[in-house]
C-alpha cells in the first residue's frame, strides 16, 4: 500500500497550518496511490514581484468597479430617458454597461485573487458517515480559520478595502437611487374626487342618472362625473394613472329598495332619494370591487372572501371578514333632476390599514 508523495509540498513562506493535518489524514487513509503529480507552486507563490503585481491588478479591478458603480448612480440622474445611443436607449445602455462592467470586474477580481494569491495547497478529504465526528468538526473549524487566514483578508488591506468599497457602493448606491422609481409619497389618502353637487353617472356611458331610471331591486354601477369630464379639446381632464387611482376609490353602486325596507344610519335619514342609496363599491376587507346583489335580502356580497353587507341597514357587515360597514355616499338631486353627491364620502374608502383610524379622525373633523 502506498500513499501520495507530498514531499515536495513545502511552503514557500506563506505559512500552511492545514497541511500537516492533511498529510496526516492522507497517510492514514487506506487507498492506493492515485498517481497525483507532485505539487507545483504558482509563480506568485515564489516571486514576490509577481505577487505584488497580482495584488495591484486585483485591487485595480475592484477600484474600477467602484468607479463604474458611481457612474451608474450619476447616469441614472444625468441621462434623459429619451436620449438614444446607437439606436438604443442611452439610459439603459449607461445603466447596463456600468452595472454589468462593475459586476464583471468584481467577479474577475475575486477569481484572480483566489487563483493567484490565496493559499495554494491540495486538500484531500476522505469520505465519512453523514454526521462528522466531533473531532472532524473541530478539524473543519481549524481549516476554515486557516482558510480565512490564507485568503489574506487581514493581511492585504488594499484588496480588502477596495473590495469592501465596491461591495458597499453596490449594495447601497444603485438600490437607493432606484427608490426614486417608487414615485411621490401618497397624499390625501382619505379623500376621493366626489364633492358636493357632482353628478352620479353610469360607469360605462358616463350618462347622468335620474331616480326614475332605477327600478326597485335594481343595482347600477356608477362613477363620479369628474372621471368623464373633458376639456375644450375633448380630452379627459383626469386621465392615465391618475384616472385609474381616482376610479379605484370613487367607484360606487346605486341600489333602489322600497323606502319602508330601509333602516337609515344615525344622521343619514336624508342620504337617500326615494329608496335609492349609494355605497362605495370597494370592499372594506381588502378592497375588492363588489356588486353581487341579492334583491330579496338587500345584501351585497364580496366574491373575494364572502363579506356580506346589508345595504338596507347602512351597509352593516352581516357576514365575513370585513370589519367596517360599506361607506355610504349622501345623495341629492340637482335642478335638472339628476342624482348628485351631497359631499365626499365621510368614511375612508380602502381596505383596513394601520393608519386608518388616524385618517378616519381627519374625516370626522372635516364633517363635524
Ligand atoms: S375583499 Fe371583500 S371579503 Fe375580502
Amino acid at each position: 500500500m502506498t500513499t501520495p508523495d507530498n514531499s515536495s509540498q513545502g511552503s514557500p513562506g506563506h505559512g500552511e497550518p492545514g497541511i500537516s493535518a492533511d498529510l496526516e489524514r492522507t497517510t492514514l487513509e487506506p487507498i492506493d496511490d492515485p498517481g497525483v503529480q507532485s505539487h507545483q507552486w504558482r509563480p506568485t507563490d515564489v516571486d514576490a514581484k509577481l505577487e505584488r503585481r497580482a495584488e495591484l491588478q486585483v485591487s485595480g479591478m475592484f477600484g474600477v468597479a467602484t468607479i463604474l458603480l458611481l457612474l451608474f448612480c450619476v447616469a441614472y440622474f444625468a441621462v434623459e430617458p429619451e436620449q438614444t445611443f446607437l439606436g438604443w436607449s442611452a439610459l439603459n445602455f449607461a445603466l447596463g454597461a456600468s452595472l454589468g462592467g462593475a459586476l464583471l470586474l468584481i467577479g474577475a477580481g475575486i477569481i484572480k485573487w483566489a487563483k493567484q494569491l490565496m493559499g495554494d495547497h491540495e486538500i484531500i478529504e476522505p469520505r465519512h458517515p453523514v454526521r462528522s465526528s466531533d473531532e472532524d468538526r473541530a478539524d473543519v473549524m481549524v481549516d476554515v480559520n486557516a482558510g480565512l487566514d490564507e485568503s489574506g483578508f487581514g493581511r492585504r488591506p488594499l484588496i480588502r478595502n477596495s473590495l469592501l468599497g465596491a461591495i458597499g457602493v453596490l449594495s447601497l448606491g444603485p438600490p437607493i437611487v432606484m427608490l426614486r422609481d417608487l414615485g411621490p409619497l401618497p397624499k390625501h389618502q382619505s379623500l376621493t374626487v366626489w364633492e358636493k353637487g357632482m353628478r352620479v353617472v353610469n360607469d360605462v356611458s358616463g350618462a347622468p342618472i335620474k331616480p326614475s331610471e332605477i327600478e326597485v331591486g335594481q343595482l347600477i354601477n356608477a362613477e363620479p362625473f369628474a372621471l368623464f369630464e373633458e376639456d375644450e379639446e375633448g380630452h379627459r381632464i383626469i386621465h392615465g394613472t391618475e384616472a385609474l387611482q381616482a376610479k379605484s376609490k370613487a367607484a360606487v353602486i346605486l341600489v333602489r329598495m322600497r323606502p319602508q325596507d330601509i333602516t337609515p344610519g344615525e344622521g343619514r335619514e336624508n342620504w337617500g332619494i326615494d329608496g335609492i342609496l349609494c355605497y362605495s363599491k370597494i370592499c372594506t376587507h381588502v378592497g375588492c370591487p363588489i356588486s353581487l346583489w341579492e334583491q330579496q335580502t338587500h345584501n351585497v356580497l364580496c366574491p373575494c372572501h364572502q363579506s356580506t353587507f346589508d345595504l338596507s341597514d347602512a351597509g352593516r357587515v352581516i357576514f365575513g371578514p370585513a370589519a367596517r360597514p360599506l361607506p355610504q355616499l349622501p345623495l341629492g338631486v340637482d335642478s335638472e333632476g339628476y342624482l348628485i353627491a351631497m359631499s365626499d364620502f365621510q368614511d375612508v374608502i380602502a381596505p383596513s390599514y394601520p393608519e386608518l383610524s388616524r385618517d378616519q379622525k381627519k374625516l370626522d373633523d372635516r364633517y363635524e
